[in-house]
């Protein structure tokens, strides 16, 4: 099954739209893979997908650290997502996709900037082969986001002066994503992408809760899931805090 697809059937089975961020920090890393499977045990059951970022890659390691993570999420039938913001040239990004593919991820997240030729046209190819997912940025969730996500550009095919992200999200439309990512914090942003996305290419929103970003305003304007780490995560009960913010955004479940 295509990813977009493994998606929609997870979000629909699990009556769920929130993707957790597990971004576990332990000093020991006994504990931090003991801690992340703990969460995960807890909070499985109102999820659609787990996502995975370098909090527990470099520490653990990819193959035998991740990979217990990744094998435990896939027995408790959720998809996974490596966010690893994809940014260097063609053959070095589609070794970094391939080694993540290979360890079990679903779908990785690329960085637009990079361009398509030479940049991020060999992931996409190889995710397609794989039948893996690709998710591009689109605006990030973070205070400085504006420095270079929100630039007005040059775009030469339309001889005229555009803003960078809607520009970003007219690529991910036109590569084919499974996903585009724009920070919870800017509802407003949101809405103006879903604009040009429609139901075509999934809206990813991360920064609710720790970063400020409030669940009802990014998914009235067009998010299809929310990304939460923190606000689960540092919960006293993970459990808890999972079913609390699941039942929250239920309200505005589109699958
Ligand atoms: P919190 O704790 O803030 O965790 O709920 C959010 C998670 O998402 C990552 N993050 C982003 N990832 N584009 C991304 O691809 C973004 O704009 C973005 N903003 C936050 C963050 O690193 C953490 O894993």
């Amino acid at each position: 099954m295509a990813f977009k697809s493994r998606m929609d059937a997870s979000a629909k089975k699990a009556g769920s739209n929130i993707v957790l961020a597990l971004d576990i920090i332990r000093e020991n890393r006994e504990f931090l893979l003991r801690d992340s499977l703990e969460i995960l045990d807890a909070t499985n059951q109102y999820l659609c997908a787990v996502k995975v970022n370098r909090q527990l890659v470099l520490p653990l390691g990819l193959f035998d650290g991740v990979e217990k993570v990744l094998r435990r999420a896939k027995d408790l039938g959720l998809p996974t997502i490596m966010d690893c913001k994809i940014n260097d040239v063609g053959y070095t990004n589609r070794e970094i996709a391939r080694r993540y593919f290979e360890a079990g991820f679903d779908a990785v997240i690329v960085n637009p900037f990079v361009g398509w030729e030479d940049g991020l046209q060999p992931v996409f190819e190889l995710a397609k082969e794989l039948r893996r997912g690709v998710i591009t940025l689109v605006y990030m969730s973070h205070k400085a986001a504006w420095e270079g996500y929100g630039q007005t550009v040059y775009d030469p095919s339309k001889k005229q002066n555009r803003l960078q992200y809607l520009v970003f999200a007219e690529k991910a439309l036109s590569w084919g994503a499974d996903g585009g990512v724009v920070g919870a914090t800017y509802p407003e942003k949101i809405r103006e992408v879903y604009h040009v996305l429609g139901d075509s290419v999934a809206i990813y929103s991360p920064g609710v809760g720790a970063q400020g970003g409030g669940i009802r305003a990014a998914l009235k304007s067009g998010a299809r899931y929310l990304i939460v780490g923190r606000s689960i995560t540092r919960a006293s009960e993970p459990g808890k805090a999972a079913e609390k913010i699941r039942d929250e955004a239920s309200k505005f479940l589109r699958v």
